[in-house]
């Protein structure tokens, strides 16, 4: 029982513990998907991405980091046993929180809905999660799906992110929350990575793009920060279907329209994120 409670008390001190930061030496890659506005499909987007990233040998963990409504556990058919609270709260070690999933190579740390998070309003004690992961060294990619909003947590993993990838739509409420997005990164970050979804062709993403360009060099936002598109993503009636079953649209559809789309944003994805990496390293 000593042992026990010790075990757990030297957890928690673990976390609590002022961050040592990520250890740059790691290979793996942390990819933060956000969104300003809510809907637009990110946690679909997520395990879609993350299945594609597995069929193409890479091994990745996805943490559903939607403190408000964590769904990635039934977008990857896990029933969770332990969530990331559980390590936050001390009663289960990292090993104990990567779940496996019925894919091969994708592991899931689990969120949980409606959790009472007043107690841990540090939001870095989330990010340290992150953190924690990355450290581990045996992922090549750590891809974290955010809630919705520019809260504080959304901030913090943010904050620690080098690949961001934002998700919209052409709606124009998404877009002006697109660019409250780029104009809060523009201030410490190199770049922004842009995916559309439910838009029908490359091109109409691509002149959305510039638009954003323009605008942003139009009120003089750092001319250092890059906005990058990679693609767009149809709407497919298939896809809300697929989820309910908790399956994976790349999965069953693998010659849809959807999918080939997919696959050519996850070109331009690591494309983008060796290109950011080779930047870095240089300066
Ligand atoms: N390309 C698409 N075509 C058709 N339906 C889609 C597409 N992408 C997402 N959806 C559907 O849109 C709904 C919202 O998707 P999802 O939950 O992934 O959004 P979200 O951005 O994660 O939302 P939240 O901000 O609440 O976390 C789901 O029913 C999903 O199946
Ligand atoms: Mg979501």
């Amino acid at each position: 029982m000593f042992n026990s409670i010790s075990a757990q008390a030297s957890k928690l001190v673990n976390l609590t513990n002022k961050s040592t930061g990520i250890n740059h030496q790691s290979k793996t890659k942390l990819l933060t998907i956000t969104s300003g506005k809510g809907g637009v499909g990110k946690s679909t987007f997520t395990a879609n991405i993350a299945y594609l990233l597995s069929l193409r040998g890479y091994k990745v963990a996805v943490i559903d980091a939607d403190i408000g409504l964590a769904n990635m556990q039934v977008l990857l058919n896990v029933r969770p046993h332990y969530t990331i609270f559980d390590y936050i709260d001390a009663k289960a070690s990292l090993e104990e929180i990567i779940l496996e999933t019925p894919y091969r190579n994708i592991f899931l740390l689990a969120g949980k809905s409606g959790y009472k998070y007043s107690n841990h309003s540090n939001s870095f004690v989330l990010s340290r999660i992150v953190e924690d992961t990355i450290n581990l060294d045996v992922f090549d990619f750590v891809l974290v799906d955010t809630g919705a909003g520019l809260n504080d947590y959304v901030k913090e993993f943010l904050k620690i992110s080098d690949n961001i990838l934002a998700l919209t739509t052409t709606d124009p409420s998404a877009l002006t929350d697109v660019y409250a997005l780029m104009k809060m990164l523009s201030k410490d970050k190199n770049s922004l990575m842009l995916c559309f979804n439910h838009t029908k062709t490359y091109k109409i993403g691509d002149t959305i793009s510039k638009s954003l360009e323009n605008l942003a060099r139009k009120n003089r936002l750092n001319s250092n920060f890059m906005l990058k598109y990679i693609g767009n993503v149809s709407t497919s009636d298939t896809i809300s279907t697929t989820s309910r079953l908790r399956k994976l649209f790349a999965c069953e559809f693998l010659d849809e329209t959807v999918t080939q789309e997919l696959h050519q944003v996850i070109d331009a994805l690591l494309k983008n994120i060796k290109q950011g990496q080779n930047e870095r390293s240089f300066n």
